[in-house]
């Protein structure tokens, strides 16, 4: 069954590497991420955004299904299974549905009400064995609905809050959501320093993921930085082999449009993808 993310979080930040966090979207999406991770003998955690939830009928369905997936198709390696940018009433609906593990986006609120809130949580992840993220400053960009500024975190309010006792702490750093802008100024390593510096030994995460150059994604990890969220760029990938397909005519050959035909090149594109990031966090045989 799941596991919480706290265990593999901290041999990711002792053996310097991080573990991926792909967002699922459906059964295609979740059952690659699954067989990529068994492939590479990595642990995995698989995000479960709000919007996303909703989309597949809602967090027990969701959790039904991973839960079902992980026996029936033999998968051994450690999977986390983790609200994304979770409001105080969804990080609940996710504790009651079986989620190992929930982030609680309080970025939104003053310090205080954040850290009250966090609290609150903290208590009732302990209680259940289930791993909690809390985020601070924010992440800029838009996912599922989430819009954030993209202010850079201040590096003493996230000490406040890794100090309450959460698992993993998500600060902004630069970082955006979707594609980044042309005119991106990259990741203030800076301020993952200063965090790092305060926070210790604290598994840091690094969110949009996208499009990160691999050399900003190796200097973050050794930073501390040991979850990495990803998301668009497994859409990209499907939304690519999609095209290409229906583009070559093959879903008018034979019985192409048949819906377990149709959607198998993406289906390989995101398997591909995310084996491609387990590489570059350095999480493959690390199971
Ligand atoms: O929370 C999920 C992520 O931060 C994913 O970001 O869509 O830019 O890869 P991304
Ligand atoms: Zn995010």
């Amino acid at each position: 069954m799941f596991v919480s993310a706290d265990e593999m979080l901290k041999k990711a930040v002792a053996g310097h590497y991080a573990v991926g966090q792909f967002n699922i979207n459906n059964l295609e999406w979740t059952k690659e991420i699954l067989l990529a991770a068994e492939e590479a003998k990595s642990p995995v955690i698989l995000g479960v955004s709000e919007g996303a939830g909703k989309y597949m009928t809602g967090f027990k369905t969701v959790a039904a299904m991973a839960g079902a997936m992980i026996e029936e198709l033999g998968i051994t390696v450690p999977v986390a299974i983790h609200l994304d940018h979770g409001t105080y009433e969804g990080c609940l609906k996710c504790v009651e549905a079986g989620f190992s593990s929930i982030m609680f986006d309080g970025s939104k609120y003053p310090i205080e009400e954040n850290v009250e809130k966090t609290k609150e949580l903290i208590k009732i992840c302990r209680e259940k064995g289930m791993s909690l993220e809390a985020e601070v400053g924010s992440i800029g960009g838009e996912e599922d609905g989430v819009i954030g500024a993209g202010e850079c975190a201040d590096p003493k309010e996230c000490k406040m809050i890794a100090d309450l006792g959460v698992d993993m702490l998500a600060a902004g750093i630069g970082n955006i959501h979707g594609k980044y802008p042309a005119n991106w100024q990259g990741l203030s390593f800076e301020t993952l320093d200063a965090v790092q510096q305060l926070t210790g030994d604290m598994p840091l995460v690094l969110h949009g993921g996208t499009g990160i150059p691999d050399d900003m994604i190796k200097k973050a990890i050794s930073l501390g930085v040991a979850k990495i969220n990803v998301n668009t760029e497994c859409q990209l990938a499907f939304a690519d082999a999609t095209r290409k397909y229906i583009e070559e005519g093959k879903d008018l050959q034979g019985k192409g449009y048949d819906p377990r035909k149709l959607l198998k090149p993406g289906a390989d594109a995101i398997r591909a993808k995310v084996l491609e990031k387990m590489e570059l966090f350095g999480s493959v045989g690390k199971a």
